[in-house]
């Protein structure tokens, strides 16, 4: 596993500061591999919930190498994704079924009714509900071993956007329809190639199903993550920044971060 350049303790959480995003990533993966091997040994399974975005990619990447190797296998995980777009339809390159398939479910021994996303395809009056059982079925499984993270620009965790509810019924949302935020919106753009072209609506996985996993990993690379990062370890706990309700997590929360990143940490 790449060292770490320096690692901090910050509210709880145990903070690695990386020289570089690969570095970062490569450790991701590491501590993920740990994870399932671990999980398995224990329990027979393991059950991780996964990330899209830019960020995790190279995270990705290596664990389909790990795979190649001969090192890494996940016929024993199951996965479930973070958050799908509302509407889309399931062979939409930009969608998140796609975007695993294309960075690491083509890559690995995972069992393909093993892998469960979110469906942008139900019908509107049937997406409460489907929202509802995607959290049974993560119960039912047993819960998540590692949930595996990035942070919005905004603060937003999955498709968590920023809100001005009470802490406490933001820490108990659970799986549900969401409306995008604007800077969540913008930051599309760059996927679906104009701004009219992005849904305004998803679906994601709640506060509450993420806090309960049994450990959470979350990467945050760039300056553009910098004020995120430090509003949600430094700031107060509050919905107005959702990154910061990790500091209600059940498990350990480890935060993998390169330089530009944590630099208002410091400050
Ligand atoms: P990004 O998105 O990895 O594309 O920066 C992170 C997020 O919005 O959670």
């Amino acid at each position: 596993m790449p060292a770490p350049a320096r690692s901090l303790e910050v509210a709880g959480a145990s903070v690695r500061v990386f020289d570089s995003a690969p570095d970062a990533c490569r450790a991701a993966a590491d501590l993920v591999a740990e994870a399932i091997r671990s999980a398995v040994r224990e329990r027979g399974r393991a059950v991780l919930g996964l990330a899209t975005g830019s960020t995790p990619i190279p995270v990705y990447a290596r664990l389909a190498e790990l795979h190649r190797a001969g090192e890494l296998s996940f016929a024993d995980v199951d996965t479930y994704n973070l958050d799908e777009y509302y509407p889309i339809a399931p062979t939409d390159p930009k969608g998140f079924r796609a975007f695993m398939h294309r960075h690491l479910f083509a890559h690995v021994d995972l069992a393909a009714n093993r892998a469960h996303l979110l469906d942008g395809t139900v019908p509107e009056h049937a997406v409460d509900e489907h929202a509802a059982q995607y959290d049974r079925w993560i119960a039912a499984d047993g819960g998540l071993d590692l949930q595996l993270l990035g942070i919005g620009r905004n603060g937003h965790i999955g498709f968590n956007e920023p809100s001005d509810l009470p802490v406490d019924r933001a820490l108990a949302l659970p799986t549900r329809p969401v409306d995008l935020h604007p800077a969540t919106v913008a930051d599309a753009v760059k996927d679906f190639g104009a701004e009219a072209l992005v849904p305004r609506r998803a679906i994601t996985v709640g506060i509450a199903p993420i806090l309960a996993a049994r450990s959470i990993v979350v990467l945050a690379f760039g300056p553009h993550k910098a004020d995120a990062v430090a509003r949600s370890l430094l700031g107060p706990v509050t919905a107005g920044v959702p990154g910061s309700l990790l500091r209600h997590a059940d498990g350990p929360v480890t935060w993998l971060l390169d330089e530009t990143a944590a630099r208002d940490l410091d400050a």
